[in-house]
């Protein structure tokens, strides 16, 4: 009874809990939030200093006494307190810019394929402590796809790629369901990884994260480019101590990616080759979509088009396509109830 009250004047939302980055859709309004997924707090007093934006641009650069928590690993809560204070942080965010008077929002959040019943009830529980009405958990691929306009309860088969920063997401969904799947920890983070070994092993050259993933940005590919790219790596020289900067081309950087995005390839592979004949077909004819950050690297789609004979296409704006998909969920309640996890909350 009461909740129908609050319902009415609160904006419901959804959320896509990146490793990367955290983005809020707001119904009637759009994305509001896509804020790194980073809090930095005081060790000494368990207080936080920024959370975001603001933290990220501290990370790495902090006194000992503070520290950058990112408490999403690969899409599933590592630091439940710290996570809690994020989300909350956010909502409030939210009702202070919309001057909701009672700010107790509906909540669709996205989780990933392989999270077990104790990491799916700490997103929960942390939605609900930082202030959700009631919260509705979706597998985050099916988000993707709706937010990718896929037509997912059709009954044909659809395989969409999500690489993110910590996974990539990798799913044969048909008639509202996710058939064949796979999660490989390979995504945007290992990238920026292999470029930092490949800083150190060809140049002696330590490179911090912040640059390795500029660099990733930047110039990187995985199929040669029409244009030669370069850009100066800056970091420290293994054998003096001292700043040194080198210049690296898309080539070097193409042979750096190359092992991450070769398990990309194989991931997708197995998921074809475990992939009803039925439904491969419809996939053969209708291509795959991209989406997440990682979509964006150069030639992504061309590679994998190449190596797995299937048409490949980049979703519009991959980055947001969870948390748009959550938008959308927000007005079709009925397909919402249809693909919702069932809640671990006892019924009431
Ligand atoms: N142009 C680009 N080329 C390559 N990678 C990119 C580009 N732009 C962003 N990325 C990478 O995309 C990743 C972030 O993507 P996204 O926001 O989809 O991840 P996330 O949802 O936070 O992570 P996850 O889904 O794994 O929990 C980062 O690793 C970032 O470096
Ligand atoms: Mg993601």
């Amino acid at each position: 009874m009461f909740n129908k009250i609050f319902g009415k004047f609160s904006k419901d939302i959804g959320i896509d809990l990146g490793t990367a980055n955290t983005k809020v859709f707001v119904k009637d309004k759009g994305i509001v939030i896509n804020e790194p997924s980073v809090v930095s707090l005081n060790t000494k007093t368990g207080q936080i200093i920024a959370i975001g934006e603001d933290a990220k641009k501290m990370l790495g650069k902090l006194p000992p006494h503070i520290l950058a928590s990112k408490p999403i690993v690969n899409g599933i809560i590592s630091d439940f307190e710290v996570a809690e204070k994020m989300l909350k942080y956010f909502i409030d965010k939210i009702h202070q810019d919309s001057f909701t008077l009672l700010p107790r929002p509906r909540i669709i959040i996205g989780i990933p394929l392989d999270i077990t019943e104790v990491e799916r009830k700490a997103v929960e529980d942390a939605s609900l402590s930082a202030g959700a009405r009631e919260v509705f958990l979706i597998e985050k691929i099916m988000a993707s796809a709706i937010g990718a306009r896929l037509p997912i309860a059709d009954p044909v088969g659809n395989i969409i790629v999500d690489i993110g920063e910590g996974t990539t997401e990798i799913a044969v969904i048909a008639l509202s369901g996710v058939v064949t799947w796979r999660t490989l920890r390979v995504a945007g983070e290992e990238m920026s990884k292999n470029i930092i070994q490949y800083a150190r092993e060809v140049f002696n050259l330590l490179v911090g994260d912040k640059m390795a993933e500029e660099v990733k940005i930047r110039v990187g590919s995985a199929v040669e480019q029409k244009e030669p790219l370069s850009i100066d790596m800056r970091g420290r020289d293994l054998i003096t101590g001292l700043p040194r900067s080198v210049t690296i081309n898309d080539v070097q950087i193409r042979e750096a990616l190359s092992r991450s995005v070769k398990q990309i390839i194989d991931g997708i592979k197995s998921t074809l080759e475990v992939t009803p004949p039925e439904l491969l077909a419809d996939i053969f004819e209708r291509g795959m979509i991209l989406t997440g950050g990682g979509a964006m690297l150069r030639g992504i789609d061309q590679i994998i088009s190449r190596a797995t004979e299937i048409p490949v296409r980049i979703a519009d704006d991959p980055m947001t396509c969870v948390v748009r998909g959550t938008g959308l969920l927000l007005e079709d309640m009925q397909l919402l109830k249809e693909i919702a996890i069932p809640s671990t909350q006892e019924e009431k």
